[in-house]
């Protein structure tokens, strides 16, 4: 593990799930984090909750953890909390008050689930942690707006969902375009479009060369006007763009091979 950036100094883990950061043993601090000969100070540790008493649910990250605090605490998605969101919530506010997380959040909440958060809120979520990429941004613009408006800050993941799992849709010409006008990369112009939008991306990967190249993004000249235009307007057509003729014969002959072959093994 190497970081070298402030900016980029964040975790962003599951516990007791765990992604991000293995948590088992002597806990993230005390293992790879330490390695980094970083300060606690100079990190940014997010954990989330997903099921179980909250109070309980804190304590029990931070002991894996092999912390005493978390930076950012975020409900990992409203299901998590159910109907009885106004009770989960007190109980953040809690642990906020307490300094088991410097920061409280959720994730995965739409434009009505922050709303109603927003209302019964003494502590307004700090965060809110969604899935962004040009092809979902559409539907996720009046949610952006809301929070922005509201001081809560967007947090993206799967930004890179246009290269990892639709690579040759129709976005990729004008991220290729704007890449090969900085001499960047289609991962950096993709960030440089979650920065445009006002949100912070959240990434990972295995490779130390694509962390080298995720740190210089943010170096990158940002993106114009016209870029940004071009990049929205050839999402709006979806990721695998408008729905043709040839598409549709392929899909039904899917469907057609896939009864004969149920009813095949029905009567064998
Ligand atoms: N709140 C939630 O519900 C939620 C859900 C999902 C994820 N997250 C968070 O978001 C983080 C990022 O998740 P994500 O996987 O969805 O993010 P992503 O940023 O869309 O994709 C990152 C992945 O893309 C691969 N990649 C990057 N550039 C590539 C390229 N040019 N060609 C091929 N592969 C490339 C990387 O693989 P390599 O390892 O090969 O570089 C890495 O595994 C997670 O670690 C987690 O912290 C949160």
């Amino acid at each position: 593990m190497e970081t070298n950036h402030s900016f980029w100094n964040g975790f962003d883990t599951q516990t007791p799930g765990c992604y991000g950061l293995c948590c088992s043993g002597p806990g993230v601090w005390g293992g790879p984090v330490r390695e980094t000969g970083l300060a606690r100070s100079e990190l940014c540790i997010t954990t989330k909750y997903e099921s179980n008493p909250v109070q309980q649910s804190i304590r029990s990250s931070l002991a894996k953890l092999g912390l005493k605090y978390v930076d950012l605490y975020l409900i990992h998605s409203p299901m998590a909390v159910g109907t009885d969101f106004e009770s989960a919530w007190r109980e953040f506010e809690k642990i906020k008050e307490d300094g088991l997380a410097r920061s409280i959040g959720v994730s995965n909440y739409n434009l009505e689930q922050l709303q109603a958060i927003m209302k019964i809120a003494r502590i307004p979520p700090a965060v809110n942690q969604i899935k962004l990429n040009p092809y979902n941004y559409a539907q996720n613009r009046a949610l952006l707006e809301y929070s922005h408006k509201h001081g809560i800050v967007t947090e993206a993941y799967s930004s890179l969902t246009p290269i990892t799992k639709y690579p040759g849709g129709p976005v990729n010409t004008p991220v290729k375009a704007a890449a090969k006008r900085r001499g960047a990369t289609p991962d950096q112009i993709i960030m440089a479009w979650v920065r445009a939008k006002g949100a912070v991306i959240v990434t990972t990967s295995s490779k130390k060369t694509r962390l080298h190249e995720y740190l210089a993004a943010a170096d990158i000249e940002p993106l114009s006007e016209s870029e940004i235009a071009a990049i929205d307007e050839a999402s709006a057509r979806g990721p695998s763009g408008p729905i043709s003729l040839q598409n549709v014969t392929k899909r039904v002959a899917i469907c057609i091979l896939c009864f004969a072959l149920y009813r095949f093994y029905q009567f064998a």
